[in-house]
C-alpha cells in the first residue's frame, strides 16, 4: 500500500505521516528530508551543486533518524536556512530525478506513507491514497510560531512560509499542485489530533 500525502510548508505533513505510519505499522518515507539533507551537504562543505555530487550522497535512514556519511542530521537539517537552500536547489533536474529514483527503490516492495510535494502527482502517481493537506499561509505561519517560543517573529516566518510557497507552486519541474484526485484536507481550523482522526477515517473507508 502506497500513500501520498502532498501540500506547502509547514502544513504538518510529516507529522500526520508519522501518525499513520505508527498507526498502521507502516515504514515512513519524509521526502523533503532528502532534499534538506541534500542542501545541508552544501552548506556544511560550502560548495555548489553539481552532478557529481550525486554520485556519493550517502543518505541513510534508521530509526526515524537521517544521517549523512554516517553524521546524525536529524536536527540540522531543520533549521531555517537549509529549508530555503532545500527548496533552491529541489529546481534542479537532476536533483529530482536522483531523488524521485531514490524515493522509490526505498519504497519498493513495502507498504509506506510518504510525504512531500510531488509525491501523487510524479513519484507515484498510482498511489493507492492521495491527499493533498493544506492551510493558509497566516495559520501555517502562527502554528510556527507558537512551536518556536517567539524566537523568530512571526512576519519573518510568514515571509518565509509565502517565499518557499511561491517557489515550490511555481518552479518547472513537478511543482506542488494537487492531483486531481487527491483528497483535500483542509486543517486550518482543525487540531492534529482531528487531522490524524480524519485521515485513518479516509484510509480506512477507501480499503
Ligand atoms: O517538506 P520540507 O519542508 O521538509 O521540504 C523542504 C523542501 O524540499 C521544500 O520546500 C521543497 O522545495 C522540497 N521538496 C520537494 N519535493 C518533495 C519534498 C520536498 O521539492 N517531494
Amino acid at each position: 500500500m502506497i500513500i501520498a500525502i502532498d501540500g506547502p510548508s509547514g502544513v504538518g505533513k510529516s507529522s500526520i505521516a508519522k501518525a499513520i505510519s505508527k498507526k498502521l505499522n507502516i515504514y515512513h518515507l519524509d521526502t523533503g528530508a532528502m532534499y534538506r539533507t541534500l542542501a545541508y551537504k552544501l552548506k556544511k562543505d560550502n560548495i555548489e551543486f553539481s552532478k557529481e555530487l550525486l554520485k556519493d550522497f550517502d543518505f541513510q535512514i534508521k530509526d526515524n533518524k537521517f544521517y549523512l556519511d554516517n553524521e546524525d542530521i536529524t536536527d540540522k537539517i531543520r533549521e531555517n536556512d537549509i529549508s530555503i537552500l532545500a527548496s533552491n536547489i529541489s529546481k534542479i533536474k537532476e536533483v529530482r530525478e536522483f531523488m524521485v529514483e531514490l524515493q522509490r527503490k526505498i519504497s519498493n516492495n513495502k507498504d509506506v506513507v510518504l510525504d512531500g510535494r510531488d509525491i501523487a502527482t510524479v513519484v507515484f502517481p498510482n498511489a493507492d491514497i492521495k491527499l493533498y493537506i493544506d492551510a493558509s499561509a497566516e495559520i501555517r505561519a502562527k502554528r510556527r510560531f507558537l512551536e518556536l517560543n517567539e524566537t523568530i517573529s512571526f512576519d519573518k516566518i510568514l515571509e518565509d512560509i509565502k517565499n518557499r510557497d511561491y517557489q515550490d507552486m511555481t518552479r518547472e519541474i513537478a511543482p506542488l499542485v494537487k492531483a486531481d484526485d487527491a483528497i483535500l484536507v483542509d486543517t486550518s481550523n482543525m487540531s492534529l489530533e482531528e487531522v490524524i482522526k480524519k485521515i485513518i477515517d479516509i484510509i480506512e473507508g477507501e480499503q
